[in-house]
């Protein structure tokens, strides 16, 4: 319970990816150290797009977008703010170890801090064009292996222990961000989440019928009550 990790087929379509790749054409890379935190720095060997650069910033915000529109996305993460996507690069060799991400980000913010709530990765790179790189994330159950389609993503809990295997051969590219969820708690969001995929999968069956409604006023009445807008 809480831990759910959400696999999102197709979150960047491949004329995105084409824009994205000529984007980061474009853009500078540089050591990825910077943006991770003291503990996490000691285990991050990658390049990251530098965010300055106007073209990598027009990446952001395409990423950005996508996961704002995407309706799976939204019903299970509720977000209230998303940090500006980095773009990382591992070549062969580069890993990034067992670290846990920074709970606050971007503490010179004029708005503020975000919150890392729910962490996502988006693969650009197609599965076949490296090896190694799997995104590894420990949960109660041990460790779950990701390596998705080029344009997949996948969203899970910021609180976990998480790392990148080593490349052995190739180049991972990946987007990561990270989400200010409306809905703080992990297993809140979860039963969320399944309340509204079942209030859709009755609406589909039976249409606004009085049991669809009371479903639909308990997830209504859920979020009013466990939502931080
Ligand atoms: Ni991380």
């Amino acid at each position: 319970m809480g831990t759910m990790m959400l696999c999102l087929s197709n979150m960047l379509d491949i004329d995105l990816r084409a824009q994205l790749a000529v984007l980061l054409a474009a853009a500078d890379f540089a050591d990825g150290a910077g943006t991770a935190g003291w503990h996490a720095r000691l285990v991050k060997t990658n390049r990251q797009a530098v965010l300055r650069h106007p073209a990598t910033r027009q990446a952001a915000a395409l990423v950005s977008a996508a996961l704002r529109d995407h309706p799976v996305f939204r019903a299970a993460v509720q977000p209230r703010r998303i940090a500006p996507p980095l773009f990382a690069r591992y070549a062969t060799g580069e890993a990034y170890g067992p670290h846990v991400d920074d709970a606050l980000m971007g503490l010179a913010d004029p708005a503020g801090p975000l919150r890392s709530d729910v962490a996502v990765t988006v693969f650009l790179a197609a599965p076949e064009s490296y090896d190694g790189g799997d995104l590894i994330i420990e949960d109660s159950s041990g460790e779950q292996a990701f390596k998705l389609a080029a344009g997949d993503a996948i969203a899970y809990p910021a609180t976990s222990l998480h790392r990148v295997a080593p490349v052995t051969a190739g180049e991972r590219q990946v987007a990561v961000t990270w989400v200010q969820s409306l809905v703080r708690d992990a297993a809140k969001r979860e039963i969320l989440f399944d309340l509204d995929t079942a209030r859709q999968h009755l609406f589909a069956k039976e249409g606004k019928s009085a049991t669809f409604d009371l479903l639909a006023k308990s997830h209504a009445n859920l979020l009013r009550r466990w939502a931080e807008p």
